[in-house]
């Protein structure tokens, strides 16, 4: 067992996932106090009136009558009377992270070596900020320095930015971070230095580009995005990114995001695009609450960040092209279920809001946000540019796509309200919508079989075909995406599986995707159809030929958690409070672990947001 110490990376993410307010909601009932804090009356002692604080934007809690605060690991310590790594282990167990056993830095040495490394990472970050933007200010009449002119940017906002320039060297940074002291190694895990394994040779990864800082949650510069100086195709990509490093978590950064907390907060809204120079082209129109995914899609995690500053509102301002439709049907599957209100920005003539403001200026921009539609409207105007909706064939095409986005929504209230705006939208009753949304409904829930509480025979064989049908789905969502396949890997023991088809053909195909031949799934479940369960095969089979029912990501992993929520209640195994309740009594440590692992196990299989 871990001796108790976790790696202070795992810590930072454990923190970054878990959302103070939702995690003491969930202890005690808080009331909005104000546009980023709650109260309730104290759980640490006894009181009539409410002086227990809590604080979204910071993430602490706090009590004015007994003096007891912190942040949320301090919070589920005291409440459940545990030590801090217990608490970590807890908290990961809610948001889903993994605190693997012995893992580098567990050993006390370790931990502080690494918590060195990255004080060092970030001072090297710094330094490398600070070179860059020395090197674009020193030589005005550089490449670098005449591409910005003309995209157009002054300087205040290349100083707030912190803009830079990368030089035309394949070493000058190198030689730089040399001579401050830092060793090559610690270039390249910090991602300034890039290693080519065929040529045997260590340069600088950034080399004649335009740099931008990137700076997580706390304001510190964790890494940079680099882009080409040259406009239109050229064969190298126009933007070289920081790789992946203990402080750069490409998918929990959001750019521009210390500029842009204190506008959420004041506003209640966000607004996201896809790059830096659009999220800076919106904070020049007056608009800070603007920021960007970093270099990938927007993920859950980046949504948990917003969702922080108490924002209740999201514009989207993406590419009218394709890829900006896809953009936004992703933004929705992640901001929908967690109740955001989502509107798109449509840009005139096709342009980003970086040209926009560019070719028409900051009213043009201005103009553009203020006429945001509602993600309803969006869509509508959408299936209108795919379906003829003037036909009955084509409308039903359409609402048949719309009720998938409309049951994102968890919220009942929320979920009518749209449900009414699209019946205006599309010229159908809510009833019909009503309809097709039960419709779904029913044909999701009979691919996952809902535990029957009796006992008798009968039941008894009911119950094992309940279970079949429940794996049956898995198999199908893991033959589907390999994600969730190597996810299932961690949420399924091997107790679970039973000796017989759907499982032990689900069984396969994880083995399959830990193996890293997930490719190889699928034949290898059809070498188990060997005609000794001919229903089962036949289900099975119908599964290979591609039959999946859920359509989207979203509605693929909701049903994953229903799945294994349900698998777990017809093992009965032990309730999370009853856990809990042993945890309190708990004294010899061996125990306490052990519990406490199967609480994180237990855990894992019903992440929150579920
Ligand atoms: P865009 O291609 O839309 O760039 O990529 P842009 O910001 O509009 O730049 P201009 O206006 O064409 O100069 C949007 C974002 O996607 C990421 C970057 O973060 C970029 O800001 N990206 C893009 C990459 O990470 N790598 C790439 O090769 C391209
Ligand atoms: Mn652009």
């Amino acid at each position: 067992m871990a001796s108790g110490l976790i790696p202070p990376e795992i810590i930072d993410e454990i923190q970054t996932r878990s959302d103070i307010v939702e995690v003491i909601g969930n202890y005690v009932p808080l009331k909005k106090a104000g546009s980023n804090s709650w109260k309730a009356c104290c759980p640490f002692h006894n009181e009539k009136t409410p002086s227990f604080h809590v604080r979204g934007d910071k993430q602490v809690f706090y009590c004015f009558g007994c003096h007891k605060g912190g942040n949320v690991f301090k919070f589920v310590m005291e409440k459940e009377g545990i030590t801090f790594p217990e608490a970590a282990h807890l908290l990961a167990g809610r948001c889903g992270v993994d605190i693997p056993e012995n893992a580098p830095g567990t050993d006390p040495r370790e931990a502080r070596a690494a918590a060195n490394t990255r004080e060092r990472m970030y001072q090297l970050n710094e330094e490398f900020a600070r070179f860059f933007e020395h090197q674009l200010l020193r030589y005005p009449d550089s490449p670098a320095a005449q591409y910005l002119a003309s995209r157009k940017i002054p300087p205040e906002v290349v100083k707030q930015f912190r803009i830079g320039a990368a030089p035309d060297s394949w070493d000058a940074g190198l030689r730089f971070g040399k001579s401050l002291g830092f060793s090559e190694e610690e270039m390249l895990r910090a991602g300034v230095l890039h290693h080519n394994e065929e040529r045997r040779r260590t340069y600088d990864l950034f080399r004649n580009r335009l740099t931008f800082a990137i700076w997580n949650e706390q304001g510190k510069v964790v890494g940079f995005s680099a882009r080409t100086l040259e406009s239109g195709k050229t064969n190298s990509p126009k933007y070289v990114n920081t790789p992946e490093t203990p402080v750069f978590k490409k998918g929990h950064l959001l750019y521009a995001l210390p500029f842009a907390r204190q506008a959420m907060g004041n506003t209640g809204e966000a607004i996201l695009c896809e790059g830096q120079l659009d999220t800076i082209a919106l904070h020049r129109a007056g608009f800070p609450q603007a920021v960007a995914p970093q270099g990938t899609g927007f993920t859950p995690d980046q949504a948990r960040l917003i969702r922080r500053y108490d924002v209740k509102r999201v514009l989207l301002a993406f590419d009218s092209d394709n890829a900006g439709q896809k953009a936004v049907r992703a933004a929705l599957e992640i901001l929908l279920p967690l109740d955001m209100e989502v509107r798109v920005i449509a840009i005139p003539g096709g342009k980003d809001p970086d040209e926009l403001l560019r070719t028409a200026g900051p009213e043009a921009v201005q103009d553009a946000v203020h006429h945001s539609i509602p993600f309803l409207q969006y869509m509508r105007n959408y299936y209108a540019s795919i379906y003829d909706l003037n036909s009955p064939a084509g409308t039903g095409r359409a609402l048949e796509s719309l009720v998938e986005i409309l049951l994102l929504l968890e919220n009942p209230v929320l979920r009518e309200l749209y449900l009414k705006e699209a019946s205006t939208l599309f010229h159908v009753g809510t009833d019909a919508l009503n309809a097709e949304m039960h419709r779904r409904i029913q044909r999701d829930r009979r691919r996952i079989a809902r535990p029957e509480p009796v006992q008798s025979p009968q039941l008894q064989k009911k119950q094992q075909d309940a279970f079949g049908n429940t794996m049956l789905t898995l198999l199908g969502l893991a033959l589907a995406d390999e994600n969730i396949a190597r996810e299932l890997a961690d949420a399924m023991p091997p107790e679970y599986f039973r000796p017989q088809l759907p499982d032990q053909a689900l069984n396969q195909v994880i083995a399959c995707a830990i193996n890293g031949e997930f490719n190889t799934a699928s034949d290898a479940v059809s070498t188990l159809l060997n005609g000794s369960d001919p229903e089962a095969d036949g289900k099975i089979a119908r599964l290979l030929a591609g039959d999946n029912p859920f359509s989207t990501k979203a509605l693929q992993r909701k049903a994953m958690r229903e799945c294994l929520e349900s698998l777990q209640v017809m093992r009965q195994r032990r309730s999370e409070t009853e856990i809990l309740a042993e945890l309190r009594r708990a004294t010899d440590p061996e125990k306490k672990m052990a519990l406490l692992t199967e609480l994180t196990s237990l855990k894992q299989k019903t992440p929150p947001n579920s």
